[in-house]
């Protein structure tokens, strides 16, 4: 059965991102594709320090003492994965952030053709600007961004006022559904032949 991770990026571990994401795992369940939750949970995460060692060996990164590398290697192994944030002062939350940074450096060229989905929870305000945080990770690195019918976020406080946004909710069984119906569309097609990766800083 093809796999879903579906990361929880709140402090909160059953708070109203968690409420977002469950409301996709349920959906994903009825177009018997399988999920998984993964909390990124409240403990000391590092930020990227630049060292480019992981470069020499994508896949890993140098510092073995947070969830980095066992992030790393849920989303190798999953179908697919859909990335969810509280919104803080209108962006990601700085947990989060520090560890996609290392998660999608380290360990984005294994990630590639694979679909992916941001998901953001907020109180107000600052939603599109988070969500498109997200979307950047899945952008750099050939990941076919999945659809719903309006950005993808939820507003709420508490799981309680999350639960009463109906619309919210919809937006995410709608992109539950177009993530079963994209990873079965994609199954057994074969991936592009890409271009030898050129990296250049200068335009000229
Ligand atoms: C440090 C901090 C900053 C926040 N900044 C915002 C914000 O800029 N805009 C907003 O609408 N909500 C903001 N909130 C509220 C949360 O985004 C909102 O309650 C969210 O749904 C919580 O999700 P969670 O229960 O999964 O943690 C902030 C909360 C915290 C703790």
């Amino acid at each position: 059965m093809m796999k879903v991770l579906l990361i929880n990026g709140s402090p909160h571990k059953e708070g109203c991102t968690y409420t977002a994401l469950t409301e996709i795992a349920n959906e994903l369940k009825k177009h018997d594709v399988d999920s998984e939750i993964f909390w990124i949970g409240t403990g000391q995460i590092r930020g990227c320090t630049g060292c480019r060692v992981c470069k020499k060996n994508p896949g890993k990164c140098i510092f073995d003492d947070d969830i980095c590398n066992e992030l790393i290697k849920k989303c190798e192994e999953v179908d697919g994965m859909v990335i969810g944030s509280p919104v803080y002062f209108a962006g990601i939350n700085g947990g989060l952030s520090a560890i996609l940074d290392r998660v999608f450096y380290a360990g984005g060229i294994n990630f590639e053709n694979k679909p992916g989905a941001g998901v953001v929870s907020c109180r107000r305000a600052g939603a599109s600007a988070s969500f498109d945080r997200l979307n950047k990770y899945f952008t750099y690195n050939k990941m076919p961004v999945v659809p719903s019918q309006y950005w993808n976020v939820v507003h709420g406080n508490t799981p309680e006022e999350v639960k009463q946004d109906i619309e919210g909710l919809q937006i995410m069984r709608t992109l539950a559904k177009n993530m079963a119906w994209l990873l079965k569309s994609l199954k057994d097609e074969p991936t592009p032949e890409y271009e030898e990766k050129t990296f250049t800083n200068f335009i000229r």
